[in-house]
């Protein structure tokens, strides 16, 4: 007699067909881990609404790199804490910027690990707005040639792909462009394309020291409640020459990571943000959450949404389980 239901639970008995069935992977090749660079020496002070993160000197940054990279995880991400801020930024497209300077230190001691340098203006201007002010007003056009200095100059320290996160218009055309001028036509771009104004930049705005002094960042980051906005945002960047497109944050914005995955032939990068990684760390360390196992279970809804690339403070944990084989 057939069966009137399906047994779904045959392909679930034990964990080897569990495994054997399972249609999302996660690997080392996927993670990408974020650096927070500040100045000094000897120096790792602790994030307070992150545990586990620091912000470290270039001398500690270069160990932590080669430790990354002995872990088998392809590629940092570095955010610049420079020692004096001012209305333009000048640090962060400064031939001797607190950047420029860690790029060139960890490309110099670290073999096979690829270099994420972040471009933006906030952590680096007076004010914390990503970009140049006109009154209370952003200027998207002189913004972005800044964002092209900066683009270069860590270029020409070094890194290995650029990863504009400001969300001003046309950024990408303008940094592909002098890059191209430049000699750097191998460099690829790493978009920071649906870039959500959201509560959970609050840890890292601890951590870069990149708060704004007065309002927010809704003039150009994206508002929540769009997704088709998000599309265009993305196909719009891969026009002006993105090579990988980012979704930010990621857990509450699994339907964009979706849709960008499956609108675009480009790779798709999310990045788990820093309030998603303290709600995740808090709530472990209260005993609420078991830490481990919903960090992994965050990572792989990121995965089965379409991402290609996760940007995670995780990275080194993540990296672990692998090599433990409990992932
Ligand atoms: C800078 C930048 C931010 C983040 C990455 N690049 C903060 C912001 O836009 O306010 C957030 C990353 C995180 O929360 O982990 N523009
Ligand atoms: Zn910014």
């Amino acid at each position: 007699m057939a069966e009137k239901f399906w047994r779904f639970r045959r392909l679930r008995k034990n964990q080897l067909l569990r495994n054997m069935i399972a249609e999302t992977t996660i690997s080392k090749n996927d993670l990408i881990y974020p650096l927070f660079v500040i100045y000094g020496e000897k120096v790792k002070n602790p994030v307070n609404s992150m545990p586990g993160v620091f912000q470290m000197s270039i001398d500690n940054i270069v160990e932590e790199c080669k430790i990354v990279a002995e872990l088998g995880i392809p590629a940092v991400i570095l955010f610049g804490i420079p020692e004096h801020k001012d209305p333009l930024g000048s640090d962060a497209y400064s031939e001797n910027g607190i950047i420029q300077r860690a790029v060139r230190a960890i490309k110099k001691e670290v073999k096979d690990l690829i270099v994420i340098t972040d471009v933006c203006l906030c952590e680096y201007t007076s004010h914390g707005h990503c970009g140049v002010l006109d009154g209370e007003i952003i200027d998207n056009d002189r913004s972005i040639g800044l964002y092209a200095k900066i683009a270069l100059t860590q270029a020409q320290a070094g890194a290995d792909m650029v990863a504009p996160s400001d969300m001003m218009d046309g950024r990408v055309q303008i940094i592909r462009q002098v890059l191209d001028d430049n000699g750097f036509t191998d460099i690829p771009i790493m978009s920071y394309s649906a870039k959500f104004a959201s509560s959970l930049y609050g840890p890292f705005r601890e951590a870069a020291q990149g708060a704004p002094k007065f309002g927010d960042r809704k003039s150009h980051q994206m508002d929540f409640r769009n997704s088709n906005e998000a599309v265009r945002e993305a196909e719009q960047d891969i026009v002006e020459g993105a090579d990988i497109v980012m979704v930010k944050p990621s857990s509450f914005y699994l339907d964009i990571i979706y849709r960008i995955k499956q609108s675009f032939e480009v790779p798709v990068a999310a990045y788990q943000v820093s309030g998603e990684y303290a709600m995740i760390k808090s709530a472990g360390i209260h005993g609420w959450l078991d830490e481990q196992k919903v960090m992994v279970e965050s990572i792989y809804a990121i995965k089965r949404a379409g991402a290609d690339l996760i940007l995670t403070y995780f990275a080194k944990d993540l990296a672990k389980l692998i090599d433990e084989g409990k992932i």
